[in-house]
């Protein structure tokens, strides 16, 4: 996730573009970059690592004078955290530069194929556009050149281009990455979101996926890739104060970020499926087939919901792989010694990469010579620079202390290496593609049960006032029990316990009573009738249940005071979608107790000390 802001109007153009780079900072902060087109049609950049302060300061004792320009605030996906890699990028003869969002998948091919002698100075997907459009542009106009571009381009974009050639206008598309047009009396504004754009006007046009436009300071065209004419797109009137905007108009960060799963799901698995091989690649993993074949057991590192994401990695490792798989607590493990040496693949998992537990315990794992390897968020954070290699899980910023897109994401990545060991050793083509398939399928269907969350809110409502809940899994659906209960207790300040359901009758069936609810998944997997039967002990001793269920599941009515339904889908897969209705009851329930959602009491977003 990066941000955009790009002007054309009547006023000086740096301090509208530095002002919305201020306000988009949120959505990263690696690098920023600004650029204008000068009064002698000239395009002067400036560019600096850091955040937007750094090019603040850069730009101290340069003024870029100008009435048009783009900016650009980094969140590094592909290439790392360099000035070279900062937006804006230019074309080879530096007469077309773009700022994007997204990623493109298949830029190595459109490299080859139409820029096979030309010198690129980034390591961005983004830079190979602007070399295109500039290609094109040698013989078509600005805006041909975009729609022949865009219709080559495989992946995800929010892209604004300007033209030393056509220096009145300004283009941008929008496929996958959100982009906003402002339109005010002789200026008009484009953004990532409508925060840099409301002190300007309140009349915005939110792009859909497949629209661009043409925008100069007068007039903005909007047309549709695959059809002709421009389109007829009514402008919105926009009353949200500048923090809503910046939530998408969500009320908390942590809502916004639940409802970003969907888009950051495809963002995880884009370009690593392997659909002709049944099985998934990663390219920053740097082993070969032959090395990882060698591989005798795997040990995932982690803390706190990461931890659980490896939870269900170990279930994912051993039944898929059948390669015998721990999920060591970096806090546990750093202290221990540890059996591991040079047939342990090691992963390290973490959203922000600098959790200090985790960290050492890589270091610990390194120094025994285990082969150690980062799923991480955060892009040239510590654990990902201090790994030999690894996967970015690319959920873009996660601000809310507590996590919830970045556990989904864990959970792709997680998965995707399961079917790749998998597919190495025993795992059949058809059991690989049916899981690819069924991937595929997920976005769509985490988009339904976000579609309940007011069903969810009021079940909230129904369980706020406890002050003990009981979270209940089984099977690879245990982690997510805890990882729920992880989630009820950081936001709402509620105790909560999770356990394995069949582990009840051991000892915690002692606690059950009319004022201790129980939480269930029991979706239809093969230990659904197990489920079954550990409902009917609870419900025996009168505790309230809410179950989470697969739609269509009548039976589970007779058992719970309330369901939550998630689609059907592969067992191994259940985890992605069971989660969410976890995710949507602790942030209401939060709500219904009036806690700081985004930053719980005592909590940090990022651990980095003992
Ligand atoms: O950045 P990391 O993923 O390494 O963080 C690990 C934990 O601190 C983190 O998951 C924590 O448990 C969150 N507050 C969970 O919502």
């Amino acid at each position: 996730m990066c941000g955009i802001v790009a002007y054309v109007g009547n006023k000086p153009a740096q301090n509208i573009l530095m002002q919305g780079l201020r306000r988009l900072e949120y959505r990263g902060y690696d690098s920023a970059g600004i650029l204008v087109v000068t009064k002698n049609k000239k395009l002067k950049r400036v560019r600096s690592v850091g955040n937007v302060d750094e090019l603040q300061k850069k730009l101290k004792n340069q003024k870029l004078a100008g009435a048009i320009g783009i900016a650009h605030t980094r969140w590094a996906t592909h290439g790392g955290v360099t000035e070279k890699n900062a937006h804006p990028h230019f074309g080879q003869q530096g007469t077309v530069a773009l700022a994007h969002n997204g990623i493109i998948e298949n830029y190595q091919y459109l490299k080859q194929k139409y820029l096979a002698n030309h010198k690129f100075k980034s390591e961005t997907d983004t830079e190979v556009l602007a070399h295109l459009i500039e290609k094109f542009h040698a013989k078509l106009s600005l805006k041909k050149s975009v729609e022949k571009t865009l219709g080559l381009i495989g992946g995800t974009y929010g892209l604004v281009v300007i033209s030393a050639k056509e220096p009145d206008k300004i283009m941008v598309a929008r496929s996958g990455s959100p982009l906003a047009i402002g339109l005010g009396k002789n200026q008009n504004i484009i953004a990532s979101d409508a925060t840099p754009i409301l002190p300007h006007t309140r009349k915005i046009i939110y792009l859909d996926d497949g629209e661009y436009a043409e925008i100069t300071a007068e007039e903005c065209q909007i047309y549709r890739l695959g059809t002709k004419g421009e389109i007829d797109k009514k402008a919105q009137k926009i009353d949200w104060t500048m923090e809503q905007a910046q939530k998408a108009g969500f009320e908390h960060f942590m809502l916004k970020e639940i409802h970003d799963q969907p888009i950051v799901i495809m963002d995880a698995v884009r370009g690593r499926l392997r659909p002709k091989e049944g099985s998934a690649r990663m390219g920053g993993f740097n082993m070969t087939d032959l090395q990882a074949q060698k591989i005798k057991q795997i040990t995932l590192l982690a803390c706190g919901t990461a931890n659980y994401a490896c939870m269900v990695g170990k279930y994912l490792f051993e039944r898929l792989a059948q390669i015998p798989t721990n999920a060591e607590i970096g806090s546990e493990f750093r202290y221990r010694n540890p059996v591991i040496d040079n047939k342990t693949l090691v992963f390290s998992v973490s959203q922000s990469g600098e959790t200090l537990d985790t960290l050492v315990s890589q270091r610990e794992a390194k120094r025994k010579g285990a082969r150690v390897r980062g799923i991480v968020n955060v892009v040239g954070s510590t654990i990902a620079r201090e790994a030999d290699g690894g996967t970015y899980i690319h959920a873009g910023p996660e601000l809310s202390v507590a996590s919830s897109k970045a556990f989904t994401n864990m959970l792709m990545i997680l998965t995707l290496y399961a079917v790749y060991f998998g597919r190495l050793r025993k795992m059949s083509f058809e059991t690989g593609s049916k899981i690819i398939k069924e991937i595929q399928k997920l976005p769509g269907k985490v988009n339904q049960i976000l579609e309940q969350a007011q069903a969810i809110k009021k079940a909230a409502k129904n369980y706020a006032g406890y002050k003990n809940m009981l979270f209940l899994g089984r099977g690879i659906n245990y982690p997510i029990a805890l990882e729920g209960s992880h989630k009820l207790k950081e936001l709402s300040y509620i105790h909560s316990e999770a356990y394995p359901a069949g582990e009840m009758k051991h000892g915690a069936n002692a606690l059950l009573d009319p004022k201790f609810p129980v939480v269930a998944i029991a979706t239809k997997n093969n230990l659904y009738e197990k489920m079954i039967s550990n409902l009917e002990e609870v419900k025996a001793r009168k505790s309230p249940i809410l179950a989470v269920a697969t739609k269509g599941d009548k039976k589970i009515q007779q058992l719970t005071q309330d369901v939550i339904y998630v689609p059907k889908t592969i067992e191994i897969l259940e985890p992605v979608l069971n989660v969410i209705p976890f995710q949507l009851l602790a942030y209401y329930s939060a709500c219904e107790l009036k806690r700081n959602v985004d930053q719980p009491r005592n909590l940090a977003k990022s651990v980095t000390v003992e």
